[in-house]
Formats: structure tokens, sequence, C-alpha cells
């Protein structure tokens, strides 16, 4: 059992973490300031796991609070770091918020932690630090391309604070890079909670067949793709829930090889949009309302991960494909309409 402090738990992938570390038997702490998550999440984790993790309303980028929180719980041994601005088109239009707060958070639990003693941090990545790779499936070892966003840019410039704090101090790190995280837990008792429109694919999915949204665009049908859609590794966040508890123990139990390492979390298999359409309508036995639309703006054409390195290295492989992903995302979306 080790006791590890989870910031963003409330958040979307943070929540299914957090019941993933309780399942294997570990003590979350959690640190959210419910900036893009509710507090009727931790209810959910409830009656789940039977647990109430310890929950602390606070702001990861805040020297004070993180600090009271580390002294409150000295046993710490990691931190999961997910709190962080994840909307790729918001970004660029309030690029210094997204730098203040995506690298403010991370430098501060950096000082903390190693000031603490505490030598062990998972950081929430992204697929997007490829860019369009010119191989693929891409592997971790692949080419980091200019970010097409200020959210990707954070995303590489917290990679490389943490490649020079490990090369300088105690810092034993590992980055996970997502590729496209869907579904829900499947009691649906947690999930995707989009604020406003969802930029995502699933969440604009499941609220379109649920009528929240008139129709689906899709975003281009003349790519250099089977059937002219974009093609993204889609991941279960309960597959990429567990890549976190293997993360954190790996780093627990010494059993890194280097003071930071990367891995790569997807399926390794790539669906393009219209795949991922009649997946859902044919599990589900719904039809949806969709168009073919222009592209978007830096979208890229496609991109599937190597999982090879990740299989071996981490101990871990997703086991839940499309058809749980689809299926899943689409009960938590009737579950929500219920509960209104
Ligand atoms: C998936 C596919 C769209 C919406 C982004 C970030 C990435 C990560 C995940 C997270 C693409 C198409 C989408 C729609 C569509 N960040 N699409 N109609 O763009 O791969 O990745 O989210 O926090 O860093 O860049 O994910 O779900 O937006 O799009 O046709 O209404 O669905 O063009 O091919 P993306 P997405």
């Amino acid at each position: 059992m080790s006791k590890i402090l989870v910031t963003g738990g409330t958040g979307y992938i943070g929540s299914h973490t957090i019941v993933e570390l309780i399942n294997a038997g570990h003590e979350p702490v959690i640190i959210d300031n419910l900036s893009n998550s509710e507090i009727s999440v931790l209810e959910g984790i409830r009656q789940i796991t039977g647990h109430s993790p310890g929950f602390y309303q606070e702001d990861a980028g805040s020297r004070e609070a993180v600090e009271k929180i580390i002294a409150a719980h000295p046993d710490i041994t990691a931190i999961i770091h997910f709190a962080a601005f994840k909307a790729v088109g918001e970004s660029v239009q309030k690029p210094l918020s997204y730098y203040r707060n995506n690298l403010d958070s991370t430098i501060n639990l950096l000082e903390c932690m190693l000031a603490a003693g505490i030598p062990n941090f998972v950081f929430s990545s992204s697929c997007t630090v490829y860019g369009q790779p010119d191989e693929l499936p891409v592997s971790e070892s692949a080419p980091i391309k200019q970010a097409e966003s200020p959210y990707g840019n954070t995303k590489q410039m917290c990679e490389d604070i943490l490649r020079n704090v490990a090369a300088a101090t105690a810092l034993k790190a590992i980055s996970l890079r997502y590729f496209n995280p869907v579904g829900a837990h499947e009691s649906a008792l947690i999930g995707e909670l989009p604020r406003g429109v969802p930029n995502n694919l699933m969440p604009f999915i499941t609220q379109t067949a649920i009528g929240k949204r008139e129709k689906l665009t899709v975003f281009g049908d003349d790519y250099d793709t089977p059937d002219g859609s974009g093609i993204r590794d889609y991941i279960h966040v309960v597959d990429l829930a567990k890549a976190h508890v293997k993360a954190c123990e790996r780093l627990i139990a010494g059993q890194n090889k280097a003071s930071i390492e990367f891995f790569n979390l997807g399926t390794g298999s790539g669906y393009s949009v219209l795949e991922v359409i009649k997946a859902f309508e044919k599990v589900n036995g719904v039809k949806l309302n969709y168009t073919i639309g222009p592209r978007r703006a830096g979208d890229i054409e496609k991109v599937y991960a190597d999982t090879s390195f990740s299989n071996s290295e981490l101990g871990w492989k997703a086991n839940l494909g499309l058809e749980e992903m689809v299926a899943s995302a689409w009960k938590w979306e009737q579950r929500l309409a219920d509960k209104k």
C-alpha cells in the first residue's frame, strides 16, 4: 500500500485513476480546485470502491496548499499530476493562462516534493508531442515536433522541465503520453463531464445521440486514409487509469531504468472517425445524425501508438476495445440524462 497524491483527481482521467489506485490497495489523496470538475465525482468514487479518498479543494499551483497537504501526509511516496487546462482551441485564445496554469502547477509540485524528499512523479502527457509522425505506429523515440497549440506546447515544456530536473536532482519521473482517451467506468458512476460544447469526438457523439446536439460534423473526409476521415488511437479510460497504477508502482519499487521514462498509452490500433461512428451505432443500436464538413484547423491526418515499449517495460497493455469504449460512453451519457 502506498499513499499517493493525485492532482486533478476529480477530473475525467483522474477520477478513473483514483478508482484503480484504490482497487490496487493504494491510498490516494486528491488535490483539485474543481475548476473543470464536480465535487459529486467523490460520491461516484465512494459508491464504486467503498472508500472516500482524502480531498483538498486547492490549486496544485499554490505553494502554501501543497506544502500543507504534504506536511499533513508525511507518508506520501509519489505524485500523479493530472491537473491542467486541456482545451486545444481555448489555449490558442488564452495562451498565457495555459502557460501560467500548466507550467506553474508542475514547477510548484516539483519544488514541494523535492523539498519534502518525495522523488516519484507521474506526468500526464500527450501524443500531441509527436505532431503528425513521419512513421506509424509512432514509438517513444520519435522526434518531438513543433507544437500546434499552446496546450500542446505546455506538455512539451513540462516534459523538458522533467528531463532537466531529473538530470539534476533525486527526481524519478514517468511521462505517460496519452493517445485519445474515451469511455467511462462500467458502472456509469463516473465519466467525462465536458463543460459547454465538447471539443472531442466521443462526448460530441454521445451528446448528439441523446439529443443535446442536433448533429455531429465529421471534420474532413478527404484525408489520405481508407475512408477519408482522420484516424486516431482511442483508448478506454479504465485501461489508461491502470497504466498510472503501474507507473507509480514501478517508481516506488525502484524498477525504473532511467531517472525519466516516457511511455505511449494507446491500444496500437487506429480507427477513423467514420469507423467510430459506425461502431457506436451498431453496438448501441442508435442512429447518429451526422454530416461531413471541412477539416478542422490544426488536426493531423492519422496517429496510432507503437505500444511495444509500454507492453514489455511497463508491463501494461490495453484490454478493452472499441466496442467497450462506445458502449460505456453511451451508458454514461444516458445516466447523466437520467439524473436530470
Ligand atoms: C478526434 C477525431 C477530429 C470532433 C485532442 C488533442 C489531444 C488530446 C485529445 C487532450 C479527429 C474528429 C472531432 C468532432 C470530428 N488532448 N472530430 N468531429 O484532436 O485527436 O486530440 O484531444 O486533452 O492533445 O489534440 O481529439 O476527440 O478532438 O478528435 O470529426 O466534432 O475526431 O477531426 O479526427 P484529437 P478529438
